[in-house]
């Protein structure tokens, strides 16, 4: 019976192989880990599949920036890298993640989450890149995949997305 529970410290190397099988080991040079490496998964908001054992899905949240032209900076979270194992595609697992996922970032008032992934997938999901086509990442980014799930009325439609507590000289 598959499990969804919260992602531990403990479990990184086997989130690591997971996402090292399903994106490639090409995948650390995407413009999604500019943005999360500088800060550990948000363990409040990152959770794992277990069957038994096995590790079999993750999803893991840090958190963001965006900072608007004006200097205001407004708290954004980052989902990445939803996976599940993939001799288990097609079992709900994934959907359970974000489900898991997104109550979290609920519950938190954590929202709006920002992700860079497939709308087809993430549509369900209720994202979209209709708020985010002036926003700026620090690397190229495909603005069909630039997804926001929450209420865009107040943020910015020109911004630069960063990694939370990036500072600028004035
Ligand atoms: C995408 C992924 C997370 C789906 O995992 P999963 O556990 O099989 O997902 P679920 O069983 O919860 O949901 C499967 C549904 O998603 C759909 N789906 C899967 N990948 C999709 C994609 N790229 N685009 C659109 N729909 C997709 C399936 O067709 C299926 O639809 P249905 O419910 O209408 O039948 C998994 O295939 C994976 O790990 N892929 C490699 C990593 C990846 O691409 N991650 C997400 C993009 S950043």
């Amino acid at each position: 019976m598959i499990e969804i529970v919260a992602a531990k410290a403990a479990d990184l190397p086997e989130i690591e192989a997971l996402l090292d099988a399903r994106f490639g080991p090409a995948r650390r040079n995407r413009t999604a880990y500019r943005l999360r490496d500088a800060a550990a998964p948000d363990a409040a908001l990152s959770f794992v599949a277990r069957d038994g054992d096995r590790l079999v899905g993750s999803v893991q949240c840090w958190p963001l920036q965006l900072r608007g032209p004006g200097g205001t900076i407004l708290p954004l979270t980052l989902l990445g890298a939803v996976a599940s194992a993939a001799d288990r595609q097609g079992e709900g697992i994934a959907t359970r993640l974000m489900q898991a996922a997104l109550a979290a970032v609920d519950a938190a008032a954590r929202a709006p989450v920002l992700l860079i992934g497939d709308a087809p997938f993430y549509g369900r999901f209720g994202f979209s890149a209709a708020a985010t086509a002036g926003w700026m990442l620090p690397g190229p980014v495909d603005r069909d995949r630039l997804l926001l799930r929450g209420a865009a009325d107040a943020l910015p439609a020109v911004a630069w997305v960063e990694p939370a507590g990036v500072r600028r000289a004035a």
